[in-house]
């Protein structure tokens, strides 16, 4: 049987909850599709760190380096500082393995409530492009000089030709395979220097895609947007940074973080993908059971798409028993989607869907 190999870090806190969760659909679904997980868990996260002061082994990136995909719950617990845990796991991996793509889906499926007033099922449906690899992320340069009267802390950005053409360029790629509308997200009115280059970039890639719409907001307005009129994106592309938060906005007009999956990407590379959920390791639920595991389910079928030649067909069970689950108002649904549902019942139901 076709046999993959999945590196599974659960991480930290409902990390651990919705990666189990999801594991039990993934299993159901490949079994389906004849083909199978061979799955190697890494106790990689903040236990790790406070046992032996390292959230990774230091030749970390190489025993995940042959797997075909990774698979990631969510790090960050309340007793470390964060970034302390996310530069120690997360952040080196997309780095590492140069997952230049984050690609972040969000639709609003039958069934469930926008907070957004007037928008139903269907109504918005967009994908965010996040740059992954540098940006304000990069932390170059950066430096502290603290214990004197005029402290002083440093942090830099750094935007690079082929990092951003290249994240800008798959966008444009993505919104010719969809409604043709891309917008791209900056701040140069303040930020002279990398979002000048950005737009600038995006003005000469967008000579080669004519039949590509293109508006350019400025994150305030954009995210003011997102709220008043979500119907009007499409595929959006944004800096590491803002592709960060413009993604927590997409997540909760579709419902819920608890309903965002997303990708960790580079096609041309031999190294794996990673797949995780938008949301993070959520302390404030941690061990209640009733972390919603459709965020991990939906990345997972994400990961599927990405698997070999591609798995389009488990991927799209997976898709379609979660909208018929959602849209099914006797299914059980989990407190951030209104419901009073464990984490469990969820999966149990997903399954006999399945
Ligand atoms: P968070 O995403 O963990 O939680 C935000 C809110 O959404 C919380 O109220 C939480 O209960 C809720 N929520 C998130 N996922 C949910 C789910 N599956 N089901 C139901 N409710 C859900 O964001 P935060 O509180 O800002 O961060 C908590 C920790 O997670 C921090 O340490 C942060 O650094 C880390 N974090 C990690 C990742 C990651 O590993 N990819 C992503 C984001 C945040
Ligand atoms: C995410 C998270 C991470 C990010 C944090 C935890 C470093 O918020 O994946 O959206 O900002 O990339
Ligand atoms: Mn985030």
């Amino acid at each position: 049987m076709e046999t993959y190999d999945i590196a599974v870090i659960p991480g930290d806190g409902i990390g651990t909850e919705v990666t189990s969760a999801a594991m039990e659909v993934l299993d159901t679904v490949a079994e389906n599709h004849d083909f199978q997980l061979e799955r190697s868990t890494y106790d990689w996260g903040t236990e790790r760190y406070l046992d032996e002061g390292a959230m990774m082994p230091d030749d970390g990136l190489d025993r995940i380096e042959s797997a075909d995909s990774i698979f990631l719950g969510a790090v960050g617990h309340p007793e470390v500082p964060d970034h302390v845990t996310l530069n120690g796991l997360l952040l080196p991996i997309r780095k590492g393995f140069d997952q230049y793509i984050c690609k972040r889906p969000n639709k609003l499926f039958e069934g469930i409530e926008s907070p957004l007033r007037g928008y139903g099922a269907g109504d918005i449906d967009l994908v965010v492009y996040r740059e992954n690899t540098e940006g304000e992320y990069a932390n170059v340069g950066g430096r502290e000089h603290r214990g004197f009267s005029n402290e002083v802390a440093v942090q830099s950005g750094l935007f690079t030709r082929k990092g951003t053409e290249r994240i800008v360029r798959s966008a444009f790629e993505a919104a010719t395979e969809r409604e043709g509308h891309l917008t791209s997200i900056t701040k140069s009115n303040a930020q002279a220097h990398s979002m000048v280059f950005w737009d600038d970039i995006v003005k000469e890639v967008s000579e080669d895609f004519p039949e590509v719409e293109v508006s350019s907001l400025l994150v305030d307005r954009a995210s003011m947007d997102l709220v008043r009129r979500p119907e009007e994106f499409d595929v959006v592309v944004a800096s590491n940074l803002f592709g960060d938060i413009s993604t927590d906005i997409a997540a909760i007009i579709t419902g819920s973080l608890g309903l965002a999956p997303s990708g960790n990407i580079n096609e041309e590379n031999d190294y794996p993908d990673m797949f995780e959920p938008v949301h993070g390791s959520a302390p404030d639920i941690v061990g209640q059971g009733i972390a919603n595991p459709l965020a991990s389910v939906l990345t997972g079928a994400m990961m599927f798409e990405y698997l070999g030649d591609g798995k389009e067909a488990a991927a799209d069970d997976i898709w379609n028993a979660v909208e018929a689950q959602l849209a099914d108002e006797s299914a059980p649904r989990t407190p951030d989607l209104g419901g009073d549902a464990k984490t469990v019942d969820v999966v149990s139901d997903l399954s006999d869907r399945l």
